[in-house]
């Protein structure tokens, strides 16, 4: 069997999430080749929208497409945000941050009345496991990545907020338990585990179907 054409699964996913949008939608955009996709969806419908980007490489796609992006400041909840993912699990649990832009990612997705997440076939896990990204506070950053062992840091550029970008490399187990010990360590600002409680719909494009699930 011929193997999948993510590309395409990731474009087919992010064409149903665009026709979700509704014209004067306030959207959150997340980050990544999915969101990539996405873009061009929205764009192309033509409707009045308010949008803000959760990093400055969706910023600058969006712009580029001619969507109105402002920034995330005097507005207190948005309708729908759309992300993509780098797993998910059966129980609606989700690993971010890939890109590393999941501290915005999680704060949109968080504020919105709506978060679907996009996504190709390669996406759903029979459990998670490493990496699980992390944003951390410069300020003793060696001494958060001892306390966060198995981690490194990605040497990657600091985030937007400056923050330092690294992987948790241990194993996931239960993904609250993980989530709630990260959460708790000092100097982590946030980590890429997305409880099912944030999602309120996954899109999965499977060859030329895009199926739907709520967790
Ligand atoms: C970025 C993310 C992305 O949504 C995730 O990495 C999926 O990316 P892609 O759509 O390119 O597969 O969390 O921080």
């Amino acid at each position: 069997m011929a193997p999948p054409d993510l590309e395409q699964e990731k474009r087919l996913a992010a064409e149903a999430a665009a026709e979700l949008v509704e014209d004067g939608m306030l959207l959150g955009l997340g980050t990544g080749s999915t969101v990539g996709h996405f873009l061009v969806a929205l764009a192309g419908r033509g409707l009045r929208l308010r949008c803000v980007a959760t990093s400055p490489r969706t910023e600058a796609a969006a712009l580029e497409l001619g969507l109105a992006v402002e920034p995330f400041a005097g507005i207190e909840r948005l309708d729908l945000a759309v992300d993509g993912a780098d797993q998910i699990a059966p129980s609606g649990w989700l690993v971010k941050g890939g890109g590393g832009a999941h501290t915005r990612e999680k704060v949109a997705a968080a504020a919105a009345d709506r978060f679907v997440v996009v996504a190709s076939s390669d996406k759903p896990v029979d459990a998670l496991g490493p990496p699980v990204p992390v944003e951390l506070l410069a300020y003793g950053v060696e001494a958060t990545l001892r306390s966060l062992a198995p981690a490194e840091l990605r040497g990657v550029p600091a985030s937007p907020d400056g923050g330092v970008i690294g992987d948790y490399l241990g194993p996931v187990g239960d993904p609250g338990e993980l989530a709630a010990r990260l959460a708790a360590t000092a100097g982590l600002v946030e980590h890429g585990l997305f409880g099912p409680e944030l999602v309120d719909e996954i899109l999965v494009a499977r060859g030329d179907l895009v199926e739907r699930r709520r967790p």
